[in-house]
């Protein structure tokens, strides 16, 4: 059969609430037109990530009560380092309760202070880790990244070229070099075992430690399935454990490619820098037999681990995701191409071209979506990394204006997505209508979150 179908059906069911435009337009000025502040009880769809937002299993909720909540050497404990072990291959495993909690780890531990952090694309709190730690993180993406409609399979390459050049000028400079994969901030595009394997290649020449950012790593094996020559027979799993295999440890946040809605881990094969990780998990995690998570967590995380590596989920989770780019698409709005692994990004600087940087493009068509059909999504442009530059006291712009629709795993039916397009159609076909924003306050750090915005 052609037609690709959720392949699994519905146990328990939430209730999703309808609003009237009315009350939209009420609930969003009450809000300040700031989407983060609205109730999540007065969304429709909601699409501002995928991070946690997942529906588990009935097989990891029975997980959950199978949980062992012992403090020292849970049997919950053994079964997630185990799985995590046999799909990695790495001998430690450091427990944290998210993503960010790793990075913080590993960050501190290698000393990254006046130190150079080179990735395809930092996500934020990676960037920030660095930043906080006083690091520098330096972004080489392949160059075809850059150009949002350009079709390329692997935009979530690094720049090999850069990286060699950065390594012969200041190899000493270098804390570590880390792989997103997939490059969430680059449009959630996979990268290629070939890119994959030189990069590692690369580091090992120069003794740099060579890392993965691996939140969404099954993702990232599954494009590598269809579209990287050589692996079409491959099953998810074996690539999954070859790209772990070519780097020196992870981070990893559970709530993207662990299917659950919490938790994380560092992987690692050095004893060293293992011991100063667990010296500091101790001191603000927890316990090294589970960190910053509760037994429940654990055990329902190893589940997801198999779970995620089934390919009728991959390939329904993929295609549903390039369903609603191909969709948005036909309804007249520019994207990345192709469309990633867990989200859409529109491309809203194009889409409004009247609308200048500094009145917020994507924020505007965040709140059209908002207001038309009660869809949440997220802005990713001057909003999120504008705001006065310390050096030149000027307002920083962004690269480019983007609008992600993140789809949360195993959530949404394709009825949900035909709706979300729905809305978009509408919204397009007022486009002209569209007006910018301007900031009413704002806290000095991560505005997008908190700001107040008024409309133009
Ligand atoms: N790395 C990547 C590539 C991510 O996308 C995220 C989170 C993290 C690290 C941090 O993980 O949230 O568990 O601490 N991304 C979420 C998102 C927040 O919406 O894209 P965390």
């Amino acid at each position: 059969m052609e037609r690709i179908i959720e392949p699994f059906r519905i146990k328990a069911v939430e209730p999703l609430r309808m609003t009237s435009p009315e009350e939209r337009r009420q609930i969003l000025e009450a809000a300040s037109w700031n989407l983060f502040r609205i109730a999540a009880e007065d969304i429709l769809i909601d699409l501002l990530t995928d991070s946690g937002t997942g529906a588990m299993s009935a097989e990891q909720w029975a997980g959950i009560m199978r949980g062992d909540e012992s403090y020292a050497g849970a049997r919950s404990w053994y079964r997630f380092r185990d799985r995590v072990r046999e799909l990695t291959g790495f001998q430690h495993i450091i427990p944290t309760h998210q993503g960010r909690a790793a990075e913080r780890i590993l960050f501190s531990c290698l000393g990254v202070r006046d130190r150079i952090v080179v990735s395809n694309t930092h996500f934020d709190t990676t960037r920030a880790n660095v930043e906080f730690l006083g690091g520098r993180p330096v972004d080489i993406p392949t160059p075809e990244a850059l150009t949002p409609d350009e079709v390329y399979p692997f935009k979530g390459n690094i720049d090999l070229g850069a990286l060699k050049r950065i390594l012969a000028d200041s190899r000493d400079e270098v804390a570590c070099v880390i792989h997103t994969i997939t490059n969430n901030s680059g449009g959630g595009q996979p990268a290629s075992m070939a890119n994959i394997r030189s990069a590692s290649e690369i580091c090992r020449a120069s003794g740099v430690p060579f890392f993965l950012d691996a939140c969404r790593f099954a993702e990232n094996s599954y494009f590598i399935k269809v579209r990287e020559e050589g692996f079409e027979d491959r099953s998810v799993e074996s690539i999954a454990r070859e790209t772990f295999s070519l780097a020196d440890g992870a981070t990893f946040s559970a709530k993207k490619d662990g299917l659950t809605n919490i938790g994380g881990f560092l992987g690692s094969n050095d004893d060293q820098l293992a011991q100063q990780e667990e010296a500091l998990l101790i001191l603000t995690e927890g316990f090294p037999t589970y960190g910053g998570m509760a037994g429940r967590d654990l055990e329902a995380i190893a589940v997801g681990l198999y779970e995620v590596v089934e390919e009728d989920y991959l390939r329904y989770r993929t295609a549903s995701v390039a369903y609603l780019g191909e969709g948005l698409t036909e309804a007249g709005y520019p994207i990345v191409q192709p469309p990633g692994g867990h989200a859409i990004y529109i491309d809203a600087g194009a889409f409004l071209p009247e609308i200048e940087p500094l009145e917020f493009p994507a924020h505007a068509l965040a709140c059209e979506l908002y207001l038309e059909g009660g869809i949440r999504s997220v802005e990713i442009g001057t909003l999120m990394f504008g705001g006065v530059d310390p050096a030149t006291g000027e307002e920083r712009v962004a690269p480019l204006e983007l609008l992600r629709l993140a789809v949360p795993r195993r959530v949404y039916t394709k009825s949900h997505i035909d709706y979300v397009l729905e809305v978009a159609q509408a919204v397009a076909e007022r486009r002209r209508e569209v007006k910018g924003y301007r900031i009413v306050e704002e806290p000095p750090q991560l505005r997008h979150f908190t700001a107040r915005l008024a409309p133009l």
